[in-house]
């Protein structure tokens, strides 16, 4: 049996999306960047992101998939669905839900570099540190986390739980226990 316990409650990733709202606002203040998110975790994020922002930038999605299914990523990055946006010359800021051993990310980032963006960065809302083993920097995080599998606001377990308002920890229930 799972069982789902709140790690991060709706109320403080609110407050924290509008910091980073805040601080990247600031940063591109006078450009027009466009946004790139990573489908599918990070589509929740980013519609509360961009109306927090509220400044003239565009939007576009790509789609990453490197879990097959269950908790542990495959390690093997596949890109599944392409930007819209020529980007060549533009600010990107990448948007993702969760960086965790990195791959995706850095995977991403090298194929995004190769268009020529004028400049690259990545917004991710959730790390998990301890779980690295590909280098990354990432420009605006919204909280580091523990190496607990996470779902809601977004991230998934084998597509379930995308639409919980809270970060939950997914735990397995022992069974048998009095
Ligand atoms: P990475 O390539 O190992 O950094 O994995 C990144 C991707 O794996 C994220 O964009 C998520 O889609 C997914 N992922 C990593 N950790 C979690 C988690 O705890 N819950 C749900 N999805 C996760
Ligand atoms: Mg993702």
């Amino acid at each position: 049996m799972q069982k789902l316990r709140v790690l991060i409650d709706k109320e403080t990733i609110r407050k924290r999306v509008t910091g980073l709202a805040d601080e990247i606002r600031a940063d591109y203040a006078g450009r027009h960047p466009i946004l790139v998110g990573v489908l599918k975790g990070s589509f929740v994020f980013m519609a509360d992101l961009i109306r927090e922002l509220n400044m003239p930038m565009e939007i576009d999605f790509i789609g990453l998939s490197s879990y097959g299914s269950g908790t542990e990523s495959s390690g093997q990055v596949e890109i599944v669905g392409r930007l819209r946006c020529p980007i060549e010359g533009r600010d990107v800021l990448v948007v993702e839900d969760i960086a965790d051993t990195g791959t995706s990310l850095s995977f991403l980032l090298d194929y995004l570099r190769k268009r020529n963006p004028s400049s690259l960065k990545v917004c991710a809302l959730f790390n998990k540190p301890s779980r690295r083993k590909v280098p990354l920097t990432v420009d605006y995080l919204g909280f580091d986390i523990p190496d607990r599998f996470v779902v809601g606001y977004g991230l998934d377990f084998n597509e379930k739980y995308r639409y919980l308002p809270d970060l939950c920890v997914l735990e397995e229930e022992s069974q048998g226990e009095p």
